[in-house]
Parts: C-alpha cells; sequence; structure tokens
C-alpha cells in the first residue's frame, strides 16, 4: 500500500516547529518540509513577549530558553530631535498596573533548536522544498523540488510571508508598507556593559530599536521609509545610513558604536509587509484539512515585535485543535475552530501593529508633536496590552 502522512507541515521555521512539538506533546506525529539544507535563523534574534513566554511554557521549553537570556528590567525611549531622554520607565512598575511583564531577547538560533531538539529524530526533512500542491480525493499531493511526492491528510502551511499553502487557499498576496528595515547583533568578547533595557528611537521616518540579548550580545533592529534606491544598496551603504539617520537625531555615541560591531554581512534591507485586517477575518485562512499559521497566516510589521511571539500562540492553539480532532476523527471541525479562536486576535494584533509603526515613524510635524508631547505612554501601553494574552495548554 502507498505510504500517506497524516499531518504535514510545511516550513521549519518557529510557527511549524512549535506547531510539530505541541502536537508531538498531545502524542500526535507529524512531519516538517523545509526548503533549507539546515535549519534557517535569519533575522538574528526576536523580541519575545509575555503571551510567547506563556506558549514557550505550555510548549515545555520556556525554562531552557530563559536561563540563556537577560530579562529586560527597564525602557527609554530618546527623542530623535535632540537625543535626550522623552520617557523611561522600569517594567516592574507597569506589571503593578497591568498583570505580569516577561520580555527578553531571544537568539532565534537558539530557539528553534531547541524546538527541534525536542522533536523525534525523523520529524523534520530539510532540503524538502514544496514546489506544487494538487488533490487526489481528500488527500494533499505535496510535489517536492526534487520530483518526490507526499501524500498528507492534514496540510498546515507555516511556510512564511510568502506561503505556498496560503496561495493555495486563495490569500491574498501581503500588501507593501514602503518601509524597509534591517536587523543587526553585535557581538561581544566579554559583557558589553548596557543594562537590560529596551531602547527606542522614534525618528522623522525611521524607527530604532535595541536591547541586551544575552550578557555578551546586543540584538537591533531599524524600519525607515525608503526611496526606491535603498533596495539596491550594498550592506555597507545600508550600515553607513543607519548610522547617518541615527547620528543626524543626536543618537549617543555607544548606540552609534553598537552598529558599527555588528556583523553586516545580512544588513540586506527588507520590504516591511503585512495582510490586511479584513482579510484575516474573511479570508479563508483554512478549508477542509488545510490551514496557515504564522507569517503564512498574518504577515504584520515589526512594530509591536509580536509576529513570532503570535506564531507561538498559532501552535500552542493548533495543536490543542488538532489533536483532539484527531482523537475524534474530525479534522475540518478541528481546523475551523483554531480558525474562529485566532482570526480576531490576529486581525486586531496586525491592526495595531500598523497604527503604530504609522504613528511612530511618521515624517509628518503634526505627529512628531504629539509623538514627543503625548503619545509615548500610549504607544507603551498598546505593546504590553497586545502582549497580555494567554494561549492556554497545548
Ligand atoms: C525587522 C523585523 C523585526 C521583527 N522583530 C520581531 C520581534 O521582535 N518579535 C517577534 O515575535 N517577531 C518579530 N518579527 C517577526 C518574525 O520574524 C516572524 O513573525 C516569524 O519569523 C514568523 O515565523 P514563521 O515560522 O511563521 O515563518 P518563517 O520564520 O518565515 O519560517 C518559514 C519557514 O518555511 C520555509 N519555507 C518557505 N517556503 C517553503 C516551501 N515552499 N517548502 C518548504 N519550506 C518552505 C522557510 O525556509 C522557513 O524556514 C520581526 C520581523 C521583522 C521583519
Ligand atoms: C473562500 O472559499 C469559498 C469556497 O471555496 C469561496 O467561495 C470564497 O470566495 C472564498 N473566500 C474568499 C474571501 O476568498
Amino acid at each position: 500500500m502507498e505510504h500517506v502522512e497524516e499531518i504535514v507541515i510545511v516550513g521549519a521555521g518557529i510557527a511549524g516547529l512549535a506547531t510539530a512539538l505541541g502536537l508531538h506533546r498531545k502524542g500526535v506525529k507529524s512531519l516538517v518540509l523545509e526548503s533549507f539544507p539546515s535549519i534557517r535563523t535569519s533575522g538574528y534574534a526576536i523580541g519575545t513577549w509575555t503571551n510567547a513566554w506563556r506558549a514557550l511554557d505550555a510548549l515545555g521549553i520556556g525554562n531552557k530558553i530563559r536561563e540563556q537570556h537577560i530579562l529586560v528590567e527597564r525602557f527609554k525611549a530618546l527623542s530623535p530631535s535632540s537625543g535626550a531622554i522623552l520617557g523611561e520607565g522600569k517594567l516592574e512598575e507597569i506589571e503593578g498596573k497591568i498583570g505580569k511583564i516577561e520580555i527578553r531577547c531571544v537568539r532565534r538560533k537558539f530557539l528553534l533548536e531547541t524546538l527541534a531538539q525536542e522533536l523525534p529524530q525523523d520529524t523534520i526533512r530539510y532540503s524538502s522544498k514544496v514546489v506544487l500542491i494538487e488533490e487526489e480525493g481528500d488527500l494533499k499531493l505535496l510535489h517536492l523540488a526534487d520530483g518526490s511526492v507526499i501524500k498528507a491528510k492534514v496540510l498546515i502551511g507555516g511556510d512564511g510571508i510568502n506561503s505556498i499553502v496560503g496561495k493555495y487557499l486563495g490569500l491574498k498576496k501581503p500588501s507593501l508598507t514602503g518601509r524597509l528595515a534591517v536587523r543587526g547583533f553585535a557581538e561581544y568578547p566579554t559583557n558589553h556593559g548596557f543594562k537590560p533595557e529596551f531602547i527606542q528611537i522614534n525618528g522623522q521616518g525611521f524607527r530604532f530599536g535595541m536591547s541586551p540579548s544575552t550578557e555578551k550580545s546586543i540584538y537591533w533592529y531599524f524600519a525607515w521609509y525608503s526611496s526606491e534606491n535603498d533596495i539596491d544598496e550594498s550592506t555597507t551603504k545600508t550600515g553607513e545610513l543607519i548610522v547617518r539617520k541615527l547620528s543626524n537625531s543626536k543618537a549617543p555615541n555607544e548606540i552609534i558604536e553598537v552598529i558599527q560591531k555588528s556583523e553586516m554581512d545580512q544588513m540586506l534591507p527588507s520590504p516591511l509587509k503585512f495582510r490586511t485586517p479584513f482579510s484575516l477575518i474573511f479570508g479563508n485562512i483554512t478549508k477542509r484539512n488545510i490551514c496557515v499559521i504564522g507569517d503564512a497566516f498574518h504577515p504584520m510589521t515589526p512594530d509591536l515585535g509580536q509576529g513570532g511571539c503570535i506564531a507561538l500562540e498559532d501552535s500552542v492553539i493548533l495543536s490543542r485543535c488538532l489533536s483532539e480532532a484527531v482523537r475524534q476523527g474530525k479534522i475540518e471541525e478541528g481546523l475551523e475552530k483554531f480558525a474562529k479562536i485566532r482570526r480576531w486576535r490576529c486581525a486586531k494584533v496586525v491592526l495595531i501593529a500598523y497604527i503604530v509603526g504609522f504613528i511612530q515613524q511618521s515624517g509628518n510635524w503634526f505627529m512628531s508633536f504629539l509623538r514627543e508631547k503625548m503619545l509615548a505612554g500610549i504607544m507603551a501601553g498598546a505593546l504590553f496590552m497586545v502582549a497580555n494574552y494567554d494561549c492556554g495548554e497545548v
């Protein structure tokens, strides 16, 4: 008899691996197909918020990852016109008002490797790029780039922003924002000396954020409204552009030194894209035995630092819904339940991320005025509110 896989997950990113692990915790086997020959870790690190820690705890790997990363204790916003401190605070003090806050900057490689290590040996198949999806009765036929075909009873798309599964479901292509972003990572031979503090500069047409990841490493990102030729610029030019924009807004020297110390090889700007909340609410994010998770489902602008965190929420909730569905033999209902729980939550987060990005980065003088005078507090409130979500157990 021919071999048919029960559950196939496309993509071994945060969403795909976390879902495979959630299912494994429930005793359900899955196969993960990854186009890359190994774990793919572009982007260095992610800001990992309270909602993500709840998901990682539910998956049983929270403490292992906590131990290796610094807890962010404070935040600070610097004025883009003078470099002076616009606002700062202790997260502990905000916790008193809104409940637990936990933020760390987790290295992607460590996160993905930890997820992968917990999976049974034969779960991930690397160098397996899905190039075509077809139907054969109730089964999905996945054609791989090497010519082989895998048959699946359930298909999950964790294949990121250019998802082939999303395309198969008829989801619209993500929209462009006119903004570009670069991420960087600076590693030090000994302690870098920065406090466990998240620093933000919201300038005219750009946004910068930075936080220590470990005692010896710092993660940062820089997003800006681009002109056409920014994309073609070489990585050294991008580094220079960032240093120039930060120097013009009087950023302290020690921050500029962090950029100059960072690895330059991955400093290629990528265009920021998002899926409109409208298409998340009304689009077909699931159809019978298929669904999408993570960036394949809800690509968003990085203004809340939540894309990966929300992907972890997806994974825990999908594992719960799908494992129950498998037990009862009601796959379609299980996936619909997942979609029902996730649609509004994700649409809301995508929308808030977009608005926060728009306000914080706007070059408009009136917006800049508001931003400097009064919006900083409201913006910070939005960040904590979004992170205050509990996805429950797997
Ligand atoms: C500038 C920037 C800053 C960010 N900062 C944060 C942050 O601070 N906190 C946070 O939580 N998130 C952040 N994000 C968002 C985060 O990076 C994403 O939301 C997250 O990586 C999504 O994970 P994923 O598993 O859904 O997709 P991906 O990480 O894109 O993984 C998809 C995987 O699928 C594989 N794949 C794709 N197509 C196929 C195919 N056809 N066949 C087989 N395999 C395939 C890919 O190789 C890849 O390994 C940021 C994003 C940007 C751009
Ligand atoms: C969702 O799928 C149904 C049935 O396949 C289709 O009729 C409908 O147009 C789709 N909706 C969207 C928004 O694509």
